[in-house]
């Protein structure tokens, strides 16, 4: 297997730090994450192909949300040979889609846009079921339904965007799964992901079906199509399973780039659909959302008059992350925005209004186009 492919082994220096596909705690040290990976830095060299492919460099990877890679240059290979890939990524439906959902899909519409190409969107409502002892059949099926009007919502390209439902499973994912699992043995997922003799024998399996996807746009054309996954790095350990199994199928090992947590409006750690008040969903009212940006942990002063005169701290501000990795795209405004915060010039009220007013201008366009998704969702089905 690939390096990094046994489960990182805890020691004093990332004892809180715990990153799996399930759970994300501690403050998160990313090089740390690369080197007990095995992933790429994006580098230089990377950041320069890309640019002159996209005649530009998104915001996303300029600031470094995206961060890591694997083979993304086999990928930046084929574009400029104007060799086929295909984009792949998903969601696990366990509740309604929050903003931190939200960023890499926006990051996964733009390589839609430059490159053209088709993007295979697999929703994991077998992995929810099983996973959350709460969650019946019937919820995550329908956790699937809102979540793929989220992703609609996003402005894919509907003739382009293919959605897998596991549960709704095509022949070909089945087979796939099959082929994958054939190749996997207990022993490596439970070195991977940690299973123990507890954990329940669909999730076990479970592995098999998130990999398939990342060999289904080779079999549907039945030529070479080799995936990219843009996603958060806490997914990497299936894309090692993936790659591990890859050759020995006859496909390309798949390949990923991956994103930072988006930060929650709470004091640290990620954006939680399960921690209601600090998690801004795409369904909530916009003055729900208003409010909730509105209680935001900033890196402010307990005074205005100590803030004035020492300046606040973006560095730890959840209001200036949220407009760094997602809500203004512009540098010149970014760096202004940092510099005036520091020297005490700006004060956290006026900064969470224009947060806010921003979330409540995406709220309602996503909204309105959520709504309009309804009638062609079960058509992007595959
Ligand atoms: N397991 C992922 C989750 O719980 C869902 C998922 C499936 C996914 N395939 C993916 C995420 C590909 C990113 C890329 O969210």
């Amino acid at each position: 297997m690939e390096d990094g492919a046994r489960k990182p082994k805890q020691d004093a220096a990332n004892l809180d730090m715990i990153v799996t596909p399930w759970e994300v705690k501690g403050v998160i040290d990313y090089d740390r994450l690369i080197k007990d990976f095995g992933t790429q830095p994006i580098d230089e060299a990377i950041l320069s192909r890309m640019k002159n492919l996209a005649g530009g460099l998104h915001f996303m990877l300029r600031r470094g949300f995206f961060f890591s890679h694997r083979d993304f240059d086999l990928i930046l290979e084929r574009c400029e040979k104007g060799a086929p890939w295909a984009l792949y990524t998903g969601r696990g439906p366990s509740g309604q889609t929050t903003l931190g959902h939200v960023s890499p899909w926006i990051f996964t519409k733009y390589l839609q846009d430059v490159f053209n190409i088709d993007l295979y969107f697999q929703l994991t409502d077998d992995e929810k079921f099983l996973y959350q002892r709460e969650l019946s059949l019937q919820d995550v099926e329908k956790l699937t339904y809102e979540n793929a009007l989220d992703v609609l919502a996003i402005g894919f390209d509907p003739k382009k965007t293919h959605l897998i439902s596991d549960i709704r499973m095509s022949r070909d994912m089945r087979e796939l799964s099959l082929e994958v699992a054939k190749r996997v043995t207990f022993s490596t997922v439970r070195a991977v992901f940690g299973f123990t003799n507890e954990t329940n024998i669909g999730m076990i399996y479970h592995p098999a079906v998130q990999a398939a996807p990342c060999f289904l746009p080779s079999r549907i054309a039945k030529m070479d199509v080799p995936t990219l996954i843009p996603c958060a790095i806490d997914q990497d350990p299936y894309w090692r399973i993936a790659r591990d199994v890859a050759p020995r199928m006859g496909y390309h090992k798949p390949s990923g780039v991956y994103c930072k947590f988006f930060p929650g409006l709470g004091e640290g750690g990620k954006m939680s659909s399960s921690e209601p008040e600090t998690a801004i969903y795409t369904t909530d009212d916009p003055n729900v959302a208003r409010r909730k940006v509105m209680n935001a942990y900033t890196g402010g002063r307990p005074t205005i008059e100590e803030q004035r005169r020492l300046g606040a701290n973006p560095d730890v501000c959840t209001v200036f992350w949220s407009l760094y990795f997602l809500f203004e795209p512009d540098d010149e405004k970014i760096q202004d925005l940092r510099e005036s915060c520091k020297a005490g010039e700006i004060l956290c009220g006026e900064c969470k209004t224009n947060l806010a007013e921003k979330v409540v201008t995406f709220l309602e366009e996503h909204q309105k186009r959520r709504e309009q998704a309804k009638k062609i969702v079960e058509s992007t089905f595959i």
